[in-house]
């Protein structure tokens, strides 16, 4: 579904990813994992067009995409929920949900897909006339991945979902991905909680200063010395 072939991104003249190759298939559900300033931001805006590539390609269900804006590459059915929740926080939670279908047309299809949010995210109905800002942080979060579905996406990029979020939080925000998956939304999800990104995917890529250092199944990256002792506490 999504193919990088050796992508290079640079901030000016430095590159922060370098010669990245990545492959997800459709329903998979795909992690990058690798510590703080990796290259994993970047390899995912690079991907939704938020970044231009210095070299390299990406397609995405065979339609190259590399340097397309990312308004093209949200309605191609690729949505990316970004690190850091970023919400519009004066706008309610209702306006939210909107601006993440904002590209359709299908009044009811939209509001099919609504209440389907709201049977899935209970709080985000309750607070619906709520200003976003207002929200906790887990139920930002909430928001933010709601707001991606609504633009019905075959495949969303999940940057770091967990981070700052209460450990019971963390747990519900990857079961929620988990369905998110089995529904058949193909995944590509960002995690620094590396034990955690390898027990639920399919497969994984660590990156290691820009470059893809390991790949493989959750299970063989599990079992791997190099990332047990770097990324497991041992
Ligand atoms: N806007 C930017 N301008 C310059 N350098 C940046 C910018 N954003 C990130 N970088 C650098 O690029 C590298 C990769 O960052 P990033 O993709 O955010 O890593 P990660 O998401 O894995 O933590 C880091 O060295 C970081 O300092
Ligand atoms: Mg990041």
């Amino acid at each position: 579904m999504l193919k990088l072939k050796d992508i290079t991104v640079c901030y000016g003249k430095i590159p922060a990813v370098r010669n990245v190759s990545l492959e997800v298939g459709e329903g998979e559900l795909v992690t990058l994992i690798g510590a703080n300033g990796a290259g994993k931001t970047t390899t995912l805006r690079a991907i939704s067009g938020l970044l231009p590539l210095a070299a390299g390609e990406i397609t995405f269900r065979h339609k190259p995409i590399g340097n397309t804006p990312a308004r093209d590459v949200l309605a191609l059915g690729l949505a990316h929920c970004p690190e850091g929740r970023r919400v519009f926080p004066q706008l309610s939670v209702r306006e939210n949900l909107e601006m993440g279908a904002y590209l359709r047309h299908d009044r009811e299809g939209i509001a099919r897909d609504m209440e389907r949010i709201f049977d899935r995210f209970p709080r985000l109905q309750e607070r619906l006339h709520q200003a976003a800002g207002t929200l906790s942080g887990g139920e930002q979060q909430m928001l933010a991945i709601a707001r991606a579905l609504m633009s019905r996406p075959k495949m969303v990029l999940l940057d770091e979902p967990s981070l700052g979020l209460a450990p019971n939080l963390v747990e519900r925000t990857f079961e929620i991905i988990s369905d998110i998956r089995k529904e058949g939304t193909t995944v590509l999800m960002v995690e620094q909680n590396a034990l955690a990104a390898l027990e639920m995917c399919d497969r994984s890529y660590l990156l290691e200063t820009g470059q893809v250092v390991e790949r493989g199944t959750g299970r063989e990256m599990l079992g791997n010395p190099h990332i047990q002792k770097a990324y497991l506490g041992g």
